[in-house]
């Protein structure tokens, strides 16, 4: 692959820890990592140059939620839900049926093609999940097809109990013999813990199944209201809590306690529970906003995620969540962008390879048609990604 120079960027948006952002800048790729960062003036040779004069470069979305192994869509419940019906996880079984009818290549070429179609709006790492499998085979089938397919993977089992399952009998299997199938191939285990899905006590004996065979851990916590989701989260230590909509001020504390052995400025010490809101999925199913400001103002690091999945937010697309975020969660632009690149590497726990554009990280780039990342907000919904580079590879 050689060397390749970007050139004559307009805006770089680095997030890295002091939130540099440079003016007529450059980078310089060697192979799959970044070798160089500096003023266009000064910028060193290379075998390659690409000139985006006039263009933004931001690190690329690491989008650290997302449901992509199902069939079929949803979209009549998605329209009775805008007449006025209210979400709730039973829908999940909908799904769930639609996914077993297609076999195995019908299900990769699926997945395949929605990673592609994310990976061409920016997005360079994704993590997606099992969970409209909910028996043992069909769990063990989505992770072995799932797992080559995106960068992250995690298990799901616990997403919905199936109709006609004794709740307790199906979370013994969740972490009991389907941890057992799959606990090679994921690297994180996560639990619905919700009214219609996971009680507080079936959510910790997953947990703990997890933890006691040092799997890293997440939880859907608090979406659709008050529940024990952020506050377990907090208490075995998970890379994160999803949905956080409702949340009290002890939830908001405890987020901001589990931070309180991290270093901001350096970023450095032990990261914390991360809030991941997911803004696609609460207009979708016209939840509140999750807090992100007040989260933020706390001192809880937050991320930004599409929750792609059939049920609550058919999107991949990263920029939309970004352009949410600033218009209608109060985050800066900085913030956001920060959030769903740096934010959801910590997520996923891989804040040391990407996330921000430094020396040394992996060369994952999006390049915006536009002269700042201010346009991702200032113009919603228009496609502004100019091109893509994933591991060093002009991938669009
Ligand atoms: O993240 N909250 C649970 N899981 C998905 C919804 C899945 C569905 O309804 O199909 C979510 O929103």
């Amino acid at each position: 692959m050689g060397t390749t120079l970007l050139t004559n960027i307009a805006q770089l948006v680095t997030v890295d820890a002091t939130g540099s952002v440079l003016q007529n800048a450059a980078v310089l790729i060697c192979e799959d990592r970044i070798q160089w960062i500096g003023a266009a003036a000064e910028a060193p040779t290379a075998d390659t140059v690409h000139d985006l004069t006039g263009k933004t470069v931001l690190p690329g979305w690491v989008d650290s939620h997302s449901h992509l192994l199902f069939g079929g869509d949803r979209a009549e419940e998605f329209v009775a839900r805008m007449a006025g019906q209210s979400y709730a996880a039973g829908g999940i079984a909908v799904t769930t049926s639609a996914t077993r009818n297609l076999t195995d290549d019908e299900l990769t070429n699926l997945v395949t093609s929605r990673r592609a179609e994310a990976l061409s709006m920016g997005t360079t790492w994704m993590e997606t999940k099992t969970g409209y499998g909910l028996e043992l085979t069909e769990e063990i089938r989505h992770a072995r097809l799932g797992g080559p397919i995106v960068d992250t993977l995690t298990f799901l089992g616990a997403h919905l109990v199936p109709a006609g399952s004794d709740a307790d009998e199906y979370t013994d299997l969740v972490a009991g013999p389907m941890l057992d199938a799959v606990a090679e191939q994921v690297d994180f285990v996560d639990v619905f813990c919700e009214r219609g899905a996971f009680n507080e006590e079936q959510t910790r004996r997953v947990l703990q199944a997890a933890q006691d065979k040092n799997l890293s851990t997440k939880v859907h916590g608090n979406q659709l209201g008050a529940g024990p989701g952020v506050k377990l989260a907090v208490e075995f230590g998970s890379h994160s809590v999803d949905h956080v909509n409702y949340l009290d001020d002890s939830d908001i504390q405890a987020l901001a306690g589990s931070w309180s052995k991290w270093d901001r400025q350096t970023r450095s010490g032990k990261p914390g529970t991360v809030a991941t809101c997911l803004p696609a999925c609460d207009l979708s199913t016209r939840q509140p906003l999750a807090p992100g400001r007040e989260l933020l103002d706390a001192g809880v690091n937050i991320a930004l995620a599409s929750n792609c999945n059939p049920g609550t937010s058919y999107t991949s697309n990263m920029n939309f969540c970004v352009a949410t975020a600033v218009l209608q969660m109060n985050l800066s632009l900085a913030e956001a962008i920060e959030a769903a690149t740096y934010g959801g590497a910590l997520a996923l726990g891989i804040a040391d390879q990407v996330g921000s554009i430094e020396v040394g990280k992996r060369a994952d780039l999006h390049v915006l048609d536009a002269p700042g990342a201010a346009h991702l907000a200032y113009r919603p919904g228009m496609d502004l990604t100019h091109s893509v580079y994933q591991a060093g590879q002009l991938v669009r």
